[in-house]
């Protein structure tokens, strides 16, 4: 490839330590001199007139929909629905009277979400490409165009484009919100805290890496819990795990395993808890002290440390809108090493390609 690895022994390990370069990079690109948002201003007055907006993705691409969905409509006030495009492609919901298509691609080339924007484009409805790939087929055939500014990536397992997508969609929210209303958010602000917090956790590589070993070298499953952003953010890095390391892995709301899924939990199964909102922290803690004693080896990621701790990586503090970003960064390392320590190819993942062009 025209892209060279460097140093690094595979792209996967490149593009996740590239994302503080991205998120500054999406700054540089989206903000000027005095922190005003650089976007359409027609783009923002259409949705910001639309009743609903409907992101519609595919993989990774949906899970980073699904982990902006609350700050969205929180900074919009617009209803945020999130969709895969496989589905939708065969059943239209019904549809709000002005609805807003937003489809978030990588590649911008992926067939499912592609066959739902020519549906969309004959209803009429307006639309939004996020892609990773000025020009790419969304980018030409939707309304109007974002790039991520992620550069190419390589991996078949995404990381960068994930992270470039939320913190996009932030960009965006916000700079919605500011056509309705003052905002008490200063977001580039806090997305130079987010960029320093992400670095701050690839310092902790090594500790990561000893905990991959620990925790998924020889397992054949794992599970990922959270509630909220945290529970969107499990299902990442459950798909991340499993795609690259093919473990059985799943991500989990927090609060559900208890009605059915406990019942997998075996002496030794690795479950590990996001844990980065004050409000839910107490019941997922809970989540974790019922699956330990019922055998699980648990972990936390969380920004607090607590007393009788299972193992642990410690987040550094973001805004909680926006606290994704961070929290994804230790799950992707744990892909990394855990698919390292059991031998397999990190980029080359069996069965998978980069890009999907058929339905
Ligand atoms: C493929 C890739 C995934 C990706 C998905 C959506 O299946 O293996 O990593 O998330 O397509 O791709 P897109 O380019 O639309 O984001």
């Amino acid at each position: 490839t025209a892209i060279d690895k460097g140093t690094y022994p595979f792209y996967m390990l490149k593009e996740i330590e590239e994302q503080p370069l991205v998120l500054r990079r999406l700054q540089q690109k989206y903000f000027d001199f005095h922190g005003n948002v650089l976007l359409d201003d027609t783009l923002l007055q259409e949705i910001s007139a639309s009743e609903r907006i409907y992101i519609v993705a595919c993989g990774t691409s949906y899970h980073a929909g699904l982990a902006s969905k609350a700050f969205f409509e929180t900074l919009t006030k617009v209803p945020v629905e999130v969709h895969l495009a496989s589905e939708f492609g065969y059943y239209t919901p019904i549809l709000a009277k002005k609805p807003f298509f937003i489809y978030l691609s990588q590649s911008g080339e992926t067939a499912d979400s592609r066959q739902v924007l020519v549906k969309t484009n004959q209803l009429g409805a307006s639309s939004l490409a996020i892609t990773n790939v000025p020009g790419s087929t969304l980018a030409r055939e939707a309304k109007y165009a974002l790039s991520l500014e992620a550069g190419p990536e390589i991996a078949v397992a995404s990381t960068k484009a994930y992270t470039a997508q939320i913190a996009l969609l932030s960009i965006l929210a916000y700079a919605i919100q500011l056509e309705k209303e003052d905002s008490q958010l200063n977001l580039l602000q806090e997305l130079t805290l987010v960029e320093e917090a992400m670095t701050q956790v690839l310092t902790q590589k090594e500790h990561i890496h000893q905990l991959a070993k620990d925790f998924f070298r020889d397992t054949n499953s794992a599970f990922f819990i959270g509630r909220g952003n945290d529970y969107a953010v499990s299902l990442e890095a459950a798909l991340k795990l499993k795609e690259i390391s093919y473990i059985q892995a799943e991500g989990f709301a927090a609060g559900e395993l208890k009605h059915g899924t406990i019942a997998l939990i075996e002496d030794g199964t690795p479950v590990i808890g996001l844990i980065t909102s004050e409000v839910t922290h107490l019941h997922t803690r809970g989540n974790l002290e019922e699956v330990k004693s019922r055998g699980a080896k648990t972990l936390v990621i969380s920004e607090t440390t607590f007393a009788q701790a299972s193992d642990q990586i410690i987040l550094p503090k973001a805004h909680p809108l926006l606290m994704s970003l961070v929290s994804v960064v230790p799950t992707q390392l744990l892909a990394y090493y855990a698919t390292l320590e059991r031998g397999y190819d990190v980029d080359k993942p069996r069965n998978l390609a980069k890009s999907v062009t058929v339905e």
